[in-house]
């Protein structure tokens, strides 16, 4: 039996990069360093040494990769500015090399009709800032603030859709708690901090972006969300998850959604907070208009009293599908959002902003990638995602991660998420056999799934 599974006329269709992961040029035309720039030069940081310094090349490169894109028919492009592209010191000096670079990129897209999604912060802070605090520093999310009316008043002529930040509790728990990302620190006070200001600095952003903004603008953000499911039917496991949830899901969306914080329940969280959290800052955070869900994968959680705050680890059941970094589960695609749909009602649009698989290409004799698996993947996820539009959740858009394979943080170039391969020693592009196949969904506006 096979069926059509359509998706609407004017659905967005997208896919999704970051400044850093394939930008390169890391030291060239007055950029000043970022905070990954210093982690991926410290020993130790990256698997195999390997660093972004030029990655895919994407910033002398950025023509032929809007054309790839244009071949694959997408109608919008996210991509991240680097803020120290721009301002080297994270303010003060703006340095017009990096402005010219966004200027280009940006009438580039229009000239090819791709609507440009532009995410101001993806993880690569001006290393200066890093210095007074980083994001544990509440004057950044002032300085952000200044840095997006900058962008604003440059660009806003062109670009209608700001997103503030890519993953907020990603950059500021394995940034500042766990230290596997820039700037590596292991500290889960700082990680509270960094993430109380992150989320902060959004609110100050949006107010500056309306007021500099040269005309009518959507103000977004990204969210990583995974549905929580526990371990077992066990009342330990399903309170673990519940707290896992409230950690995850609620301490994300309500401040964006609800202008409110689940943080404040937690007796450690709220010693963690003492003095951050001001009055009034929440209310701030409620100022949305495109909520961008970036979905990979769930969360199976179970009760352990060794973790401090949630009692609660993340097991990984057996029998189900395991890509090399995560569980692969498409129903989370539809669990999560309607969850978010039914939960809190949001005013703003929903948007997929991320979803993605590393498979590990190569390039055969006939120089196809016969990249199946990814197919598939996305096959079931767009699947789940359209039975979700289809029972009522209005999901504008989808956007894949990624257009090219590229600089994956910690763990380098081994795991290949590009709907087009990078053969990274002549940086020869290629579309997958994914690629191609996504064009043609994009196309119809649908594709026939055989059950
Ligand atoms: C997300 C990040 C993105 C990429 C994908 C695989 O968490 O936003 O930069 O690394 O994971």
């Amino acid at each position: 039996m096979s069926k059509f599974i359509s998706f609407p006329a004017d659905f967005i269709w997208g896919c999704a990069s970051s400044s850093y992961q394939v930008e390169g040029a890391w030291n060239e035309d007055g950029k000043g360093p970022s905070i990954w720039d210093t982690f991926v030069h410290t020993p130790g940081k990256i698997a195999n040494g390997e660093t972004g310094d030029v990655t895919v090349d994407h910033y002398h490169r950025y023509r032929e990769d809007v054309a790839l894109i244009k071949e694959l028919g997408l109608n919008a492009y996210r991509f991240s500015a680097s803020w120290p592209r721009i301002l080297p010191n994270g303010t003060g000096n703006i340095n017009q090399a990096g402005l010219d670079f966004y200027d280009r990129l940006v009438d580039e897209l229009l000239r090819n009709k791709i609507e440009p999604y532009l995410c101001l912060f993806h993880w690569d802070l001006p290393q200066a800032l890093q210095e007074k605090g980083g994001w544990s520093n509440r004057e950044t999310a002032s300085v952000f603030a200044e840095y997006a009316s900058l962008l604003v008043e440059h660009l806003s002529d062109r670009v209608k859709v700001w997103i503030t930040h890519n993953e907020p509790w990603v950059a500021a728990m394995a940034g500042y708690m766990a230290g596997e990302h820039a700037p590596g620190l292991k500290d889960p006070i700082l990680g509270f901090k960094a993430l109380h200001h992150i989320f902060l600095s959004h609110g100050l952003a949006a107010e500056a972006i309306r007021a500099s903004a040269k005309q009518p603008v959507r103000v977004g953000i990204t969210l990583n969300l995974n549905p929580i499911h526990p371990a077992t039917g066990s009342k330990r496991d399903r309170e673990a998850a519940k707290r896992m949830d409230t950690f995850l899901n609620r301490l994300q969306l309500e401040p964006f959604l609800k202008g409110t914080s689940p943080l404040q329940e937690e007796v450690l969280v709220r010693t963690f907070t003492k003095g951050v959290i001001k009055s009034g800052d929440f209310k701030k955070m409620h100022n949305l208009d495109l909520l961008g869900v970036n979905y990979y994968t769930r969360t199976v959680a179970k009760y352990d009293p060794k973790f401090p705050i949630i009692s609660a680890t993340q097991v990984h059941p057996q029998g189900t599908e395991y890509s090399g970094m995560w569980e692969i589960y498409p129903e989370g695609i539809y669990e999560i959002l309607t969850r978010i749909w039914k939960e809190y009602q949001p005013h703003c649009e929903l948007m997929v902003t991320e979803n993605g698989i590393p498979v590990p290409d190569g390039l055969d004799l006939d120089c196809r990638v016969r990249d199946e698996r990814r197919i598939r993947f996305l096959r079931n996820h767009l699947a789940q995602l359209q039975r979700a539009i289809k029972e009522g959740v209005p999901v504008k858009g989808y956007f894949h991660w990624s257009l090219m394979d590229n600089f994956e943080w910690a763990l380098g170039y081994t795991p290949r998420f590009g709907l087009i391969y990078v053969d990274y020693k002549t940086q020869k592009r290629t579309i997958k056999d994914s690629g191609h196949w996504f064009a043609k969904v994009i196309q119809a506006d649908g594709f026939e799934l055989v059950e």
